[in-house]
């Protein structure tokens, strides 16, 4: 009995959608999504995958069911049957991608206006990051800061429950709740400042479910900051501040890396989200006030520029077995040429 090839197209039809449809949600390809926007990057980003994983398999399907039916066998020495273009087919497979290309921009166009990707000079986040806040004290920004709870339940008044912790929460909701965070870059660390609190810090914490609005601004070259659990990847450019934002909804430690290559050690410019839970954010920066801003002295200590080759690389010549006077030795021409220069 022999199939229509209709029903056979059918089948095959259903079957590459089904497993393409699988593919795009079960590629298991990025990492735990842990902020409110990285769902938003993966539907794009699963969508991509489905459209590409249907592609791969029609034309490496193509491929192979050519390179068999239509191999060479024994004895034929015939030419093959002489064609001159298909108009249609070439229409078809033309409009095709064209359509699919246009549909993802259109797509990824809406995904990056929702992510807050139009409105990198948004004045009234720069606004919350620099003196403005200061001039207000007591103002929505400030409540978590222990120091200015009392303040800040006065300019809320009565709409607003007199135990501090519930006035954090109670301005999570609102939109100018967001925390600021100046990021600043720089070969090759990363600093954190709270402007609210005037912590300094060597990661970043934030406090879970709050948005967390990054000034982002680098010191000597183009930086970016990556954390990919959050699929937030932005550049540092000199001269410039970029203003990104982020509700972290998953507690836990990921790693912030440097993404733009930007000098000798820039594999080892690295640091880390900590997502805590709003209490533990509000004792970490009393902790962080208390001690003063020794964090970010040892952030700074610890940035590798200050150091000689040999310095920083001890602790992996360590890990690899080179004694540092093997190290010294082969470095020694670097630190002439450093004096000359
Ligand atoms: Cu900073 Cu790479």
């Amino acid at each position: 009995m022999k199939i229509p090839s209709s029903i056979l197209t059918l089948v095959a039809g259903i079957l590459l959608t089904g497993v393409s449809f699988w593919v795009g949600q079960h590629h298991g390809l990025l990492p735990i999504a842990a902020s409110k926007e990285a769902f938003l990057v993966d539907g794009l980003f699963n969508t991509m995958m489905t459209i590409s994983v249907g592609l791969f398999i029609i034309v490496q399907g193509a491929i192979v069911f050519a390179a068999i039916r239509f191999r060479h066998r024994l004895g034929d020495d015939t030419d093959a049957l002489p064609i001159h273009g298909n108009i249609p087919l070439e229409i078809f497979w033309t409009a095709i991608p064209a359509i699919v290309v246009l549909g993802l921009a259109v797509y990824s166009f809406d995904v990056y206006t929702q992510i807050g990707g139009r409105d990198p000079m948004d004045h009234s986040a720069q606004a919350q990051s620099s003196s403005a806040i200061a001039q207000v004290p007591g103002s929505a920004m400030a409540a978590p800061l222990p120091s200015n709870n009392i303040e800040s339940n006065n300019v809320v008044g009565e709409a607003a429950p007199s135990e501090s912790g519930t006035v954090a929460i109670a301005n999570q909701n609102s939109p100018s709740s967001a925390l600021a965070v100046n990021v600043a870059a720089m070969q090759f660390a990363w600093i954190f400042n709270y402007p609210d609190s005037g912590v300094m810090a060597g990661e970043l914490h934030v406090p879970l479910g709050r948005e967390v609005r990054v000034n982002l601004s680098a010191n000597d070259v183009i930086h970016a900051f990556w954390v990919p659990e959050f699929r937030l990847k932005q550049d540092a450019v000199p001269g410039r501040e970029s203003v990104l934002s982020f509700t972290p909804t998953s507690l836990g430690t990921y790693p912030l890396i440097c993404a733009e290559l930007c000098g000798a050690y820039h594999g080892a410019m690295k640091s880390q989200v900590i997502v805590e839970t709003p209490a533990e954010f509000d004792s970490w920066l009393q902790t962080q006030i208390a001690s003063g801003t020794i964090d970010s002295e040892t952030a700074i200590a610890q940035n590798p520029a200050s150091m000689t080759s040999t310095e920083f690389l001890a602790p992996y010549a360590k890990e690899i077995g080179i004694t540092p006077q093997a190290l010294e030795q082969l470095h020694h021409t670097d630190d002439v040429n450093q004096h000359l220069a």
